[in-house]
């Protein structure tokens, strides 16, 4: 078949796609790639110079956001008199649009996440010397238009659902990714049993608000993430399910008893509060409070008490006190977190709080920040300190740095270096039944006991 586009005349032949901040730009950035790839394009192996870069872009904090003007600046004197095309791709493209190309002129496409099913053509466009630019938000054409599924790492992501209706006031997701969509059941069942065939033993659920997800299943009743848990439970080839962000106003009685009923959904709870406060949390419209999130994790863990919880926290939201951020501490040391993220409040353009009375000084922010990771670590550490002895399977993801080594995760998303008398006949995308030797806060170290029949 004749298909049009970059693979005729003097478009780039080369490509390589460098993906920004979350999970679902991971997710994003490989579909362009396949998408690439399939109109004949060769991604280019890392340290070699590509004819066309596409920047995956976030625009979730102002750093996040800077970093695509300065790798811009980079590529164009990396490349000296032969610059390659760069095409500005994800939450910066949909935030910024056109004005991109008045700041950085040597952009040649400016493409939002909704619409990168387009990004072939774009390339094409401006590869013919115009400035191509498409951040429309169709409600969900571009999934139907990408190639489907070839490869995949042994841990792959799967994009169920997108977009936020929850509008917290520091944050700029329901802009630059627009309203909550579900994509529907078949089209996600289709795409995890290629997965599947392609090698991965795990998928990840991904959505910006993933436990909002809804549709029908093939008899046509109504079901919910746990429904769609349940089902991908019966392909036999895949062994973990995972998901994530979740919003405590949206977990259900359903999708708590999943964790206590289904085997391959693994026992991890990404669950952000982002602060302990309620006056702070209503501040930020996230419309529950410390207690209410207190009790969810509780639910979590009476039909899952090992459970490892995970958040997201923001420091320094205008008009945090200093006892409100004492609130925050004292609400980690409550729920003992195995992982989390905590940022800097970043104001962004357009969203509530940027308008609000009360920014906090960068310094305040910094101090505040250091003992709120202090305190994460410390309960990172105990909670890895805890699996010591235990015994589990590991999903081999990749070779470690010592010859012999190999590093996967655990149930409790741990990463876990191991070798050991075994560690010869082990390959990646194996699952392996683990001893929990020593315990880091970032990582484990464990023995292999014997690999677990596929
Ligand atoms: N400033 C700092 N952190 C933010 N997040 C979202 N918006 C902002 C902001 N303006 C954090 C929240 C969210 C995570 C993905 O990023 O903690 O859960
Ligand atoms: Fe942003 Fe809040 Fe939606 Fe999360 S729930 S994406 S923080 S608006």
């Amino acid at each position: 078949m004749r298909q049009s586009g970059i693979t005729q005349g003097a478009g780039p032949k080369t490509f390589r796609v460098k993906s920004f901040g979350c999970q679902m730009n991971m997710y994003d950035g490989e579909r362009m790639a396949e998408l690439l790839a399939a109109r004949g394009m060769s991604p280019t192996p890392e340290g070699e110079e590509a004819e066309l870069v596409v920047l995956n872009t976030c625009h979730i904090r102002e750093r996040s956001a800077e970093k695509v003007y300065s790798e811009i600046g980079r590529l164009r004197k990396a490349g000296g008199a032969h610059p390659p095309m760069v095409a500005v791709a994800g939450c910066v493209a949909q935030a910024e649009g056109e004005e991109i190309f008045a700041r950085a002129p040597s952009v040649g496409v400016v493409v939002g996440p909704q619409s990168y099913h387009r990004l072939p053509e774009l390339v094409a466009r401006a590869a013919a010397g115009e400035r191509a630019a498409d951040t429309d938000m169709p409600a969900d054409a571009k999934f139907a238009a990408l190639p489907k599924r070839r490869r995949s790492a042994p841990s792959a992501f799967l994009t169920v659902q997108e977009g936020c209706d929850k509008f917290c006031t520091y944050c700029v997701v329901p802009y630059t990714r627009g309203a909550e969509i579900s994509r529907p059941f078949s089209a996600l069942m289709d795409e995890a049993e290629r997965l599947v065939d392609a090698g991965a033993r795990e998928v990840t659920l991904l959505g910006q608000n993933v436990n909002a997800w809804t549709g029908e299943d093939r008899r046509g009743r109504a079901i919910g993430l746990d429904g769609l848990i349940a089902a991908l439970d019966s392909l036999p080839q895949l062994h973990r399910i995972r998901y994530t962000t979740s919003h405590p106003n949206d977990v259900t009685e359903g999708l708590i008893a999943a964790h206590g009923e289904v085997g391959k959904l693994m026992p991890y709870l990404h669950l952000p509060v982002q602060s302990g406060s309620n006056r702070v949390l209503k501040a930020m419209n996230r419309s529950h409070d410390g207690e209410s999130y207190l009790l969810l994790i509780e639910r979590f863990r009476a039909v899952r008490p090992d459970i490892a919880i995970s958040g997201d926290f923001i420091v320094g939201f205008p008009g945090e006190s200093d006892a409100e951020f004492e609130e925050t501490l004292r609400l980690v040391d409550a729920v003992g977190y195995a992982q989390a993220y905590s940022f800097k409040y970043s104001p962004r353009p357009g969203t509530p709080a940027a308008q609000m009375q009360g920014q906090i000084a960068p310094e305040v922010m910094d101090e505040r920040l250091q003992r709120l990771q202090a305190a994460l670590g410390r309960h990172s550490l105990a909670f890895n300190q805890a699996s010591v002895g235990r015994r589990c399977t590991v999903l081999v993801e990749r070779a470690g740095r010592r010859p012999g080594q190999w590093l996967g995760k655990s149930p409790w998303l741990q990463s876990v270096y191991f070798s050991g008398p075994g560690a010869a006949a082990v390959r990646i995308g194996d699952m392996v039944e683990v001893e929990l030797a020593a315990a880091g806060p970032n990582s484990l170290e464990g023995r292999v006991l014997e690999l677990v029949p596929a």
